[in-house]
C-alpha cells in the first residue's frame, strides 16, 4: 500500500540556506507537559524510542521539575532509566559526557569551554573565538554559506555509546502499532526513501536532553547519569513569575549554579528564553529586554540559547530584527535555536526567516503536540512533519524519516484519543493508498 506518489515534496533549494538543520525534537516533553491525561511511562519511553528510530537526533525526554508543577512528567526517575540503550542514562554519575553529534552548538561549546573554562562567550570577540559552526556573528550567520551544522541523525558514523538500528522500529510490535500507523510507514516506503533523511545505516545514539530548574533538579538528573539538561528563563517577568515563581533575576540566580555544576558534570546545558516575541500578560516584549536575558544565559556557561515563542504571536519580520539584535550584542548565530508555537499559524514562516538569517537549529514537535500549563495562551509547538516537509523541499538535510515520524505521530495520536494538529501528519496519514485512487 502506498499514500503519496514518490518525488514528492518536489526539492528544489533555495539560495541563501544552510544544508542540513538539527531538529531538537520536544514532543516527550514539551508536547506532553500539556496533555490533561497523564500518558504511562511505557508509552512515553515507546514515544522517544520511534522518534530516534525515525532519525531524530536529539529528543527532549522530560522534566526534572517539582512534580507538582508538572505531574504530566512526575515520571522522569521511571522513564529515564527505560531508555538506557538509547542514550539517556547510560553513563556513570560523574562520567565524562561523550559526544553524541557534531552540530554547531556543541562544537561552540566545546571550543568556548576549552578556551574559557566554562564561561561560553563574553560577546562578540568571546563567542566568534569559540565558533567553528556558521561563522561567528549573526552578520556572517547571514552569508549562504553559513550554516552547515551537521545533524545527529544524518548520514555520519556510529558515535561510541550505542546506535540506533536504521531498519526495524523498535517496539512495533502489534500491542502497539495500530494499522492506521502502519499504514502511514507504508506509505512512506512506498514514496521511496526520504532523501532528506539521510543514508541507511546506523545512526549515533540521540541526545536525551531533559529541562531542569534548579539545583535540586540537577541533583535529580544527574544521579540517573544524564549529561544534557536544558534551564528555562523567562524574558518577561509574568511568566517568571507564573512559570518559576521568582522574578527574572531570580530565576537567574536559581540557574548560576545549576550551569556550573552542570559544566562540571561534563553536561551539555541549552538555555530557553520563554516570552521573545510577546506575553500574554505584557504583550510586546521589547528586543533590549530579550537581549538581556539571553546574554546573561550565554553568559553564565550556556552552550546553546532557544528563543521561545510560548505563545506563538511571532512573525517573520520580528524573528529577523530580533536575531539581528542579538547579533548585534555579540551573540553567534550558531549559538541560537529557534523554539516556534504554531498558535497564530506562523512557525514555518518564522523558521524560514530564522533559517535564511543563519540559524540552524530548530525544535518542534512530532505531530504538533505542545504547549505549556503557565500560558494559557500557547499551543502546540510547530509540528515537525511540518517542518521536515518543508525543509526536505528546499533540499535540505534532516537525518529524519518522514513517514516513519508520520506513523509515530499518528501512533500517538491514537494513544491521546485525538487526531494530531499536524497538517502534514493528517495529510500522509489520510492519503489515499494506490489501491483507494
Ligand atoms: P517553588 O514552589 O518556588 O519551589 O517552585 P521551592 O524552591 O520553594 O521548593 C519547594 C519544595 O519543592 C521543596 O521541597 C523543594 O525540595 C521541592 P520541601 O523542602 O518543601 O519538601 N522542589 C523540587 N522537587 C523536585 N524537583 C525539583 C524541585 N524543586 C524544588 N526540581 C520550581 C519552583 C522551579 C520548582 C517550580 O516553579 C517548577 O517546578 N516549575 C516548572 C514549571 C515548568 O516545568 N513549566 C513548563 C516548562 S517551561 C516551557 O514549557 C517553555 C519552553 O517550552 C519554551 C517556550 O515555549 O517558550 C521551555
Ligand atoms: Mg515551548
Amino acid at each position: 500500500m502506498t499514500g503519496l506518489p514518490g518525488g514528492l515534496p518536489v526539492r528544489v533549494p533555495a539560495e541563501g540556506l544552510p544544508p542540513r538543520v538539527r531538529i531538537h525534537e520536544v514532543g516527550p516533553r514539551d508536547g506532553l507537559q500539556n496533555e490533561q491525561a497523564v500518558v504511562p511511562v511505557e508509552i512515553k519511553a515507546e514515544f522517544v524510542r520511534r522518534l530516534a528510530a525515525a532519525g531524530l537526533g536529539t529528543i527532549e525526554a522530560t522534566s526534572f521539575v517539582h512534580p507538582k508543577w508538572v505531574p504530566q512528567l512526575a515520571d522522569a526517575e521511571q522513564l529515564m532509566p527505560m531508555l538506557t540503550d538509547l542514550g539517556g542514562a547510560e553513563r556513570a554519575p560523574g562520567s565524562p559526557r561523550t559526544e553524541p553529534d557534531t552540530g554547531s552548538a556543541g562544537t561552540a561549546a566545546g571550543g568556548a569551554r576549552a578556551a574559557g573554562g566554562g564561561a561560553a562567550g563574553g560577546g562578540a570577540a568571546g563567542g566568534g573565538a569559540a565558533e567553528t559552526g556558521t561563522g561567528g556573528t549573526a552578520a556572517a550567520g547571514r552569508t549562504a554559506s553559513g550554516g552547515a551544522a551537521p545533524g545527529p541523525g544524518a548520514s555520519g558514523g556510529a558515535v561510541p555509546g550505542g546506535a540506533v538500528p536504521g531498519g526495524a522500529v523498535p517496539g512495533a510490535d502489534s500491542r502497539t502499532t495500530d494499522s492506521r500507523s502502519a499504514g502511514c510507514a507504508d506509505a512512506a516506503s512506498g514514496a521511496g526513501r526520504d532523501p532528506g533523511a539521510g543514508a541507511r545505516g546506523p545512526r549515533p545514539a540521540p541526545r536525551l536532553p531533559v529541562l531542569v530548574p534548579n539545583e535540586r533538579g540537577l541533583e535529580r538528573a544527574l544521579a540517573l547519569g544524564v549529561r544534557d539538561i536544558a534551564v528555562f528563563g523567562s524574558a518577561t517577568e509574568s511568566f517568571a513569575r507564573a512559570n518559576l515563581n521568582r522574578t527574572v533575576a531570580e530565576s537567574l540566580a536559581m540557574f548560576e549554579p545549576v550551569v556550573a555544576r552542570a559544566a562540571e558534570a561534563g553536561a551539555r546545558v541549552r538555555g530557553y528564553l520563554s516570552m521573545c516575541f510577546g506575553d500574554p500578560w505584557e504583550g510586546a516584549v521589547p528586543a533590549g529586554q530579550v537581549v538581556r536575558a539571553a546574554r546573561a544565559l550565554l553568559d553564565m556557561g550556556c552552550d546553546e540559547l532557544s528563543l521561545g515563542d510560548t505563545i506563538g504571536v511571532a512573525t517573520p519580520g520580528q524573528v529577523t530584527a530580533l536575531l539581528a539584535a542579538l547579533g548585534a550584542a555579540g551573540v553567534p548565530v550558531s549559538r541560537i535555536a529557534v523554539h516556534f508555537h504554531d498558535t497564530y499559524g506562523q512557525a514555518l514562516a518564522n523558521t524560514l526567516a530564522a533559517l535564511q538569517y543563519g540559524v540552524t537549529t530548530v525544535d518542534a514537535s512530532a505531530g504538533g503536540l505542545g504547549g505549556c500549563p503557565y500560558a494559557k495562551s500557547a499551543t502546540g509547538n510547530l509540528a515537525t512533519e511540518d517542518l521536515v516537509w518543508m525543509l526536505h523541499g528546499l533540499g535540505i538535510e534532516t537525518g529524519v524519516d518522514l513517514g516513519r515520524l508520520t506513523a509515530t505521530s499518528v501512533w500517538m495520536a491514537a494513544h491521546l484519543g485525538r487526531p494530531s494538529p499536524s497538517r502534514t501528519v493528517r495529510a500522509l496519514a489520510g492519503a489515499p493508498s494506490d489501491q483507494e485512487r
